[in-house]
């Protein structure tokens, strides 16, 4: 290693000049925004939770596809499922269900006056196209009111969606009632 006589070389060595000129500041503002950037994605998205991860945006946009897709077609065995399917629909239905329903059939399905919704049997069918009959129209004559008049389309779908996450939970209530569903 050796000096050189030239202004701003500092070494020389095997021919190669090496000096120690100021990073250029283009350099330097590309560093400090990434930097910068760096920092703000990481604290908006995974440190603080503000920010909605992909996975997030994604669940979101499956859950408004099926709520698209069940809303403008008619009530079926397969609308019913894929209400079943969105939280927010089913979180709308056990409301309306505390609200209205649970004072003949239990807080949790398991059956008071009205039958237990929690096992397999059934005397008016567990089909999801046989509980919205049962719940629209009732079964007025044993004490089983109508409801779609009441509440409404929408919101016998949305308390069906949430009886449906009822079936097979077999909470401790009236005893069973009706027929096996297969
Ligand atoms: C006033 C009491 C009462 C209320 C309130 C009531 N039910 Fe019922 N429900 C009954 C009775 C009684 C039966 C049994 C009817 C029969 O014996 O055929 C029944 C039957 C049912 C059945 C059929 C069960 C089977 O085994 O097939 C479903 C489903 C049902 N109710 C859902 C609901 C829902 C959902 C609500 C709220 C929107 C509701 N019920 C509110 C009294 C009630």
């Amino acid at each position: 290693m050796s000096s050189s006589d030239k202004p701003g070389v500092l070494h020389v060595y095997d021919g190669i000049e090496e000096m120690d000129n100021h990073l250029p500041n283009w350099w330097l503002f590309l560093l400090w925004t990434t930097l910068v950037f760096g920092f703000g994605y990481w604290f908006y998205y995974h440190a603080s939770g503000m920010g909605a991860g992909s996975l997030e945006v994604y669940k979101a946009e499956a859950q408004e596809a099926a709520r698209k897709a069940a809303s403008g077609k008619p009530t079926s065995d397969e609308t019913l499922l894929a209400l079943m399917q969105d939280p927010l629909v089913v979180d709308q239905g056990k409301t309306q269900f505390i609200q209205q329903c649970a004072a003949c059939h239990g807080q949790k399905g398991e059956g008071l006056i009205g039958p237990n919704l929690t096992d397999r049997f059934w005397l008016h069918g567990g089909k999801p196209m046989d509980l919205h009959k049962t719940v629209s129209e009732g079964v007025v004559v044993k004490g089983m009111p109508a409801w779609e008049r009441t509440l409404g389309a929408e919101r016998v779908r949305s308390i069906v969606a949430y009886v449906l996450t009822l079936k097979d939970t077999n909470v401790p209530g009236k005893a069973p009632q009706g027929e096996p569903e297969q």
